[in-house]
């Protein structure tokens, strides 16, 4: 069915539509960086306020350019922020409902996780080989998933304080340049010496899988205080700056691959794939080759323009939803701010509760959608 994806759960207002196949008919992007970048972060109420302006031009524009009529809707219900959600959400919601189109609730990392089979130039999105062991690193969440060929998905570990894309923000910020920090670390770390600072990587005792930053993070920034350097200007950057952001680009790079060799040990995956907007970065994209043509794995990363937030990866999302036999009703559902993560123990519980209380399939996300009794941990 030609899909129409609506994704606004932070500060990207984005509409796409993908026909049957998956293919990209349209994808279009309205950015709020700039509205948020004299403030160094995302200001929630801004978000809200800034996609009520955007998101029914945006799909105006879309519906004109689509090659047919759209036949379905999916919308990100979460997690991310409730304002910003609350919008495309009830937008989406109105929009079904008005057309009598199914309606599919996409869990942002769901989206994530389907990016890399999207094709930019035309082709219909890859089928997903089973198992795929999936890296997802954004400003949000840092986490590692195996995926089957029906998209569905069961998180294997997290980040247990920051994100991957939090701390280069946070390193940025500290050095005064401009949020996003992600990409302009990246630039600046690649004439750096990668080992010219010591920086902490550390590892959680009780679960060895799970990743951490925030250590890291506040060692940089002791660092960038300690040196007294800042603020600082992309162009005029010097070796000092570019040798921190670069042994601190390499210890996250270190952090979200930790985990890596184990998992591939573990489930024999046959694909690997990264997405978020980390997946961009060019140190991350290096390592994650070599770790595949050590394990003999195909890699598969996203298109760049599709590693952050976008539409398209939420109508891939809920066309596979829609496939495993996924809908909602328009009049019933609601946003979730936080990442839908059950621990076992809790699943079980929540299975031997009966069928009200799992909503679409197993509540160990991301996948899931939130309702009734589905609360959220992690
Ligand atoms: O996926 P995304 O667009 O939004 C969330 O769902 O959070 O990810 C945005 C994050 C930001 O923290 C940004 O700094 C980071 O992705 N990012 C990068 C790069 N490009 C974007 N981090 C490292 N290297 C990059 N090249
Ligand atoms: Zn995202």
């Amino acid at each position: 069915m030609r899909t129409l994806g609506i994704e606004t759960s932070c500060d990207e207002t984005a509409v796409a539509i993908l026909d049957e196949a998956g293919r990209l008919e349209v994808h279009l992007l309205a950015s709020q960086v700039d509205a948020h970048r004299e403030f160094g972060g995302v200001v929630p109420e801004l978000a809200s306020r800034e996609h009520l302006v955007a998101l029914p031009p945006l799909v105006d524009r879309a519906l004109q350019k689509a090659s047919g009529p759209v036949e379905a809707v999916a919308v990100t219900g979460g997690p991310g922020l409730v304002g910003a959600l609350l919008v495309g959400l009830r937008f989406a919601a109105a929009f079904a409902w008005s057309r009598s189109l199914p309606l599919l609730v996409v869990d942002h990392l769901a989206g994530h996780l389907v990016s890399p089979f999207l094709d930019l130039d035309g082709g219909s999105a890859r089928p997903m080989p089973s198992p795929t062991l999936a890296l997802v690193a954004s400003g949000g969440h840092s986490a590692w998933y195996v995926v089957d060929e029906e998209g569905r998905s069961r998180r294997l570990c997290r980040t247990r304080d920051d994100a991957a894309g939090e701390t280069f923000d946070k390193v940025a910020q500290a050095l005064g340049l401009p949020y996003p920090g992600g990409p302009v670390v990246d630039r600046l770390a690649t004439t750096g010496d990668r080992a010219a600072v010591e920086l902490p990587r550390a590892r959680i005792d009780d679960a060895p899988l799970d990743m951490s930053f925030s250590g890291l993070k506040a060692a940089a920034i002791r660092h960038v205080r300690s040196v007294g350097l800042g603020p600082v200007n992309e162009a005029a950057a010097g070796p000092v700056v570019r040798d921190l952001l670069a042994s601190f680009q390499e210890a996250v790079v270190d952090q979200l691959l930790a985990p890596a060799d184990a998992l591939v040990t573990a489930h024999h995956p046959r694909l690997l794939t990264a997405s978020g907007g980390v997946a961009a970065n060019s140190r991350l994209r290096e390592r994650l080759a070599e770790l595949g043509g050590r394990h003999a794995v195909e890699v598969l990363l996203p298109p760049p323009a599709l590693t952050t937030d976008n539409a398209a990866m939420i109508a891939r999302a809920g066309q596979l939803a829609m496939a495993r036999g996924e809908r909602h009703d328009p009049r019933r559902v609601d946003a979730w701010t936080r990442e839908v993560w059950h621990p076992p123990g809790m699943r079980r519980r929540l299975e031997a509760a009966g069928p009200g209380n799992m909503p679409g399939r197993a509540a160990d996300a991301p996948n899931a959608p939130r309702g009734p009794g589905n609360g959220e941990a992690g």
